[in-house]
């Protein structure tokens, strides 16, 4: 078992049900047994977002909303903001010194993302030496385990690659941090396709009763079920893919029988699924509307999290300047 977890994400609007599932429920349950660090990554949303960062700041306090209304727990977990921790850059500055720049050109998401971003020019320092701010917040507080997505996965190699290289350049001072790959499979969006902000197919955390219905209410369905008498095939409706995650199991049962004879109706299947969902996401709705109306929890909490993370930071860069005596 890894005692340290770190895990961070980038201010990038509003989360929905394919972040609260893939990523903060895991998140939830690993606070529970190990010691957790949890930062806004919002200099990292910089590097593809330098031209226009009049929301940023707005992004971070949503982001730290939706966190605590999901239930990460400030007195479990360690919660801060990358900008309010200057140790950060400078562990950075450092790790750039030593590392060859190859290892950043090879990096896989390094040219996807230049491939898919045409609209902004990413071919700046800071866009290529992305891994290495990276590298420095994990290593900054010697994780031992860092749960990420796949696509994840060449960052967090890199991130080994570079504590070796400083270790046997200087002294040993980082260990090298696991992957916690996230299970969870791919949450269908409201148009069939995986659900991601970029499709305009979300369901997000600080949606209305009112909004989830009406998302759900216009929801693809089995394509061949055309009118009300036709049968339907649960097995290739992205509806049924939210029963399985939100429904009973006698609903689910329900529904996968009667959708195959035309006995219920897509109308009443969705109303059984906005339900459940519903019901799922209404302690997150109350406590989200609790925080808006109290924005000091929330600095409360990023004051306390970056001082304890500061704690930490402060010692590891200690050691790292005696590593290389300076
Ligand atoms: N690159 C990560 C992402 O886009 C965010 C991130 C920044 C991160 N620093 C991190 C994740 C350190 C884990 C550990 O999702
Ligand atoms: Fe999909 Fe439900 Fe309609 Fe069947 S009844 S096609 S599972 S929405």
């Amino acid at each position: 078992m890894p005692n340290r977890i770190l895990s961070g994400m980038q201010p990038s609007g509003r989360l929905h049900l394919g972040n609260l599932l893939g990523a903060l429920d895991n998140w939830r349950l690993l606070q529970k047994d190990h010691e957790c660090f949890f930062f806004v990554a919002d200099w990292h949303a910089l590097s593809t977002n330098y031209e226009d960062t009049s929301r940023i700041k707005e992004f971070v306090q949503e982001l730290l909303i939706d966190w605590l209304a999901a239930g990460i727990n400030p007195d479990r977990a360690i919660v801060f903001v990358q900008s309010r921790i200057p140790d950060h850059a400078i562990l950075h500055l450092l790790l750039s010194m030593m590392i060859p720049i190859p290892w950043l050109e090879r990096n896989p998401t390094y040219k996807e993302k230049q491939e898919q971003i045409q609209d902004r020019d990413l071919s700046t320092f800071g866009f290529l030496g992305y891994p290495v701010l990276q590298a420095a917040d994990i290593l900054l507080y010697k994780a031992d385990a860092v749960p990420v997505g796949k696509d994840q996965l060449p960052h967090l190699e890199l991130t080994r690659e570079i504590a070796r290289r400083f270790n046997s350049l200087y002294q040993p001072v980082f260990p090298e941090p696991k992957e916690l790959l996230t299970e969870f499979p791919k949450v269908v969006g409201t148009d069939g396709r995986k659900m991601s902000k970029s499709y305009g197919n979300t369901i997000n955390l600080s949606d209305p009763e009112l909004v989830v219905r009406e998302k759900l209410k216009t929801m693809v369905t089995d394509p061949a079920r055309v009118r009300r008498r036709d049968p339907g095939n649960p097995d290739v409706c992205p509806v049924f893919e939210f029963h399985h995650i939100f429904s009973p199991q006698p609903i689910i049962d329900q529904v996968n029988r009667e959708c195959r004879t035309a006995e219920i109706g897509c109308i009443d299947c969705k109303k059984f699924v906005a339900d459940a969902m519903v019901q799922r996401l209404s302690p997150i709705w109350e406590a989200r509307a609790t925080l808006l109306n109290n924005p000091h929890i929330i600095e409360e909490v990023v004051h306390q999290g970056c001082e304890r993370a500061t704690k930490v930071s402060h010692q590891t860069l200690e050691e790292v300047k005696a590593a290389m005596k300076i």
